[in-house]
């Protein structure tokens, strides 16, 4: 199934970005070499994040899990 239609992440891609280690909308983007256009599918990606990420959602959000990552690349776009 798609998550990001605009970038054709589909869920496998996205689960495997989480599995190593993206914690924030952002790193999952920048995870999967992709680059958000209508933010459509970031209530998707933060519910993925939340079901398979629990640090997500304790406060270890945006410490840059990701090797060579900043903790959070796409600030605007992960408020709200
Ligand atoms: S569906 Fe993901 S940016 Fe448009």
């Amino acid at each position: 199934m798609y998550v990001c239609i605009c970038n054709a992440l589909n869920t496998r891609t996205v689960t495997q970005a989480i599995d190593d280690g993206a914690a924030t909308v952002g790193q999952v983007y920048k995870a999967c070499g992709a680059v958000p256009q209508c933010g459509k599918c970031k209530c998707t990606i933060r519910e993925m994040l939340d079901e398979r990420c629990p640090q997500h959602m304790t406060g270890a959000q945006g410490t840059g899990s990701l090797p060579g990552l900043p903790a959070d690349p796409l600030p605007a776009f992960n408020a709200a």
